[in-house]
């Protein structure tokens, strides 16, 4: 395909360009292809009585001619051009959502033609709300056939620079309004059947539709991985939008989520991968490995819908090996951003408490009677080794009057052997270390009995002896000269190598190799 000039022209919504729309209402009757934005995703505008123009279509965006186009309309009046054996109930839905996110499928007139319907008898038509769209839809004569304005394959476009990326050079002129407000798709009903069946999800939802003429139907293909139907929307059949990295959703409460992502990306890091996190603004606080991205705010769904293309675009820029998504309600625009993610993750899901069922500790705490040295150089010691799992590491004290640094010598120790404790403070052992989800390891039996005396047994508190199986006894240098303090070193170095160890094998079974 030769490559030609695309002209981009800016407009504003609020003040549009007579001139701008003018251009390009000109280019769409005479065959030309003009990108354009609507309140859902930019759409590549065709003049939809123009076989040809459909063919051009196709042929810029890569797309299969079996996938039939939506054509746009202004004006409710040009509905009954197209369309014949309009439903009653259609009047009723146009009052409601129109203009707006809303497709109906109807029998299609004889003034469109099959290159525009993909072969079909029947016809997608829509009003979209967003005013530079009916503009040009009007000055290019009222029927504008517009799929999403990228490459297929690729996902939907929501700003003029993702269309320039995939089909700068491919079209005649890109009109950029700026970043679109909804994000996702519109909502596709088809009105041929009885009741109404809602073929895509979108920002329109059933329960809206319901609201306003009743039950309506969903097509059941949509809901399953591995449904042998095929999907009513010819193009919902297609696997939308892959992205370069495998894309795997996450499900569960969000606590868990956020836990199972965390180990997830925690051993991708480990193993050299690069991994990505898609993410809300709530979230991404928790998240410490990979590539995080925030998609938007959970205390406001559609602000997901709108930025889920762009971080999935992001995301094919960067080499990651694997993205690993929260998952976000399965109502209102939630539906449809999940089905969306289920489309680009090509329905690779993996339920979260699966991750975090295997991670009996979280948190490993080693106790000493000062915390000044021997609690705190197996704290780093730890630290420093190759965990399988990410742990919250630290010391406590079973008589910590006020915060003091750990031990001189105890710090000399460490740092000839690469570590420190230079931020260390020591502190007492309270009832807030007592979490189900914490490993407490005390130095000698002395501060065992004490826990277990004061805060009960049954409790995951062992010496660090007893949880290794070794029982060389640790040495107290506390006094005595640096070599001492070296021994103990050497005693807590090699115990801490066993502790890791058997930390290691406590996740041997791995979840995140995901079954
Ligand atoms: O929000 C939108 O609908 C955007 C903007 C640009 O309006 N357009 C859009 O078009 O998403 P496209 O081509 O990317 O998706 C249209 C979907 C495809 O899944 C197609 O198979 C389905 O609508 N479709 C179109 N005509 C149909 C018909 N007659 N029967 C069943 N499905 C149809
Ligand atoms: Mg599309």
């Amino acid at each position: 395909m030769n490559l030609m000039e695309t002209k981009i022209r800016k407009i504003d919504k609020n003040q549009i360009d007579k001139n701008v729309i003018e251009e390009a209402g000109a280019l769409l009757r005479a065959g030309r292809l003009v990108a354009f934005p609507t309140e859902t995703v930019y759409g590549l505008g065709a003049d939809a009585l123009q076989e040809e123009a459909a063919r051009k279509t196709y042929e810029a965006k890569g797309r299969p001619s079996d996938n039939p186009l939506i054509v746009h309309i202004a004006d409710y009046e040009d509905l009954k051009k197209i369309a014949v054996n309009i439903p009653p109930e259609t009047d009723m839905l146009a009052a409601h959502f129109w203009p707006g996110p809303l497709t109906m499928i109807f029998e299609k007139s004889e003034l469109v033609p099959y290159g525009t319907t993909g072969g079909l008898d029947t016809v997608a038509v829509r009003m979209p709300e967003d005013p530079v769209a009916a503009e040009l839809i009007r000055a290019a004569g009222g029927f504008v056939s517009a799929p999403s304005a990228n490459t297929s394959g690729r996902p939907s476009p929501t700003t003029a620079e993702h269309v320039e990326e995939d089909l700068g050079g491919k079209i005649d002129m890109i009109l950029d309004g700026g970043a679109v407000d909804i994000g996702l798709e519109s909502t596709i009903l088809d009105m041929t059947v009885s009741p109404p069946m809602i073929l895509r999800p979108g920002a329109i939802t059933a329960e809206m539709f319901e609201s306003v003429i009743g039950p309506v139907d969903v097509d059941s293909t949509l809901l399953s991985a591995e449904s042998s139907q095929a999907p009513k929307a010819p193009g919902m059949k297609y696997r939308h939008y892959a992205p370069k990295a495998r894309l795997v959703i996450v499900e569960g409460d969000l606590r868990e989520e956020i836990l199972a992502i965390r180990q997830l990306a925690f051993a991708a890091a480990r193993e050299g991968r690069k991994v990505g996190i898609i993410a809300t603004s709530e979230t991404l606080p928790f998240y410490n490995y990979g590539i995080v991205k925030n998609v938007g705010t959970r205390e406001n769904e559609k602000t997901i819908a709108r930025g889920l293309y762009r971080v999935l675009r992001e995301f094919d820029e960067e080499d990651t090996d694997t993205i690993y998504s929260e998952s976000f309600a399965a109502q209102g625009i939630g539906k449809a951003i999940m089905n969306r993610l289920e489309k680009a993750a090509g329905h690779q899901r993996i339920a979260a408490s699966e991750i975090v069922k295997l991670q009996k500790y979280r948190r490993i705490t080693f106790v000493s009677g000062t915390d000044s040295a021997r609690g705190p150089m197996a704290a780093e010691l730890l630290r420093h080794r190759d965990l399988e799992q990410e742990y919250v590491i630290h010391s406590r004290g079973m008589v910590v009057l006020f915060p003091e640094p750990a031990n001189q010598k105890a710090e000399a120790i460490m740092k000839s052997a690469q570590m420190t404790l230079e931020n260390h403070n020591s502190r007492q052992f309270d009832q807030e270390d007592m979490q189900e989800d914490a490993l407490i390891l005390t130095i000698s039996e002395s501060e065992k009995e004490k826990i277990l005396a004061e805060y009960g047994a049954g409790k995951n508190v062992y010496t660090l002896n007893e949880f290794t199986g070794d029982n060389t006894e640790i040495p107290d240098p506390y006094g005595k000269p640096l070599t001492a303090y070296g021994e103990c070193y050497e005693v807590l170095d090699r115990l801490i190598t066993r502790l890791a160890d058997k930390l290691n094998s406590i996740t041997e079974e791995k979840a995140w190799q995901e079954k």
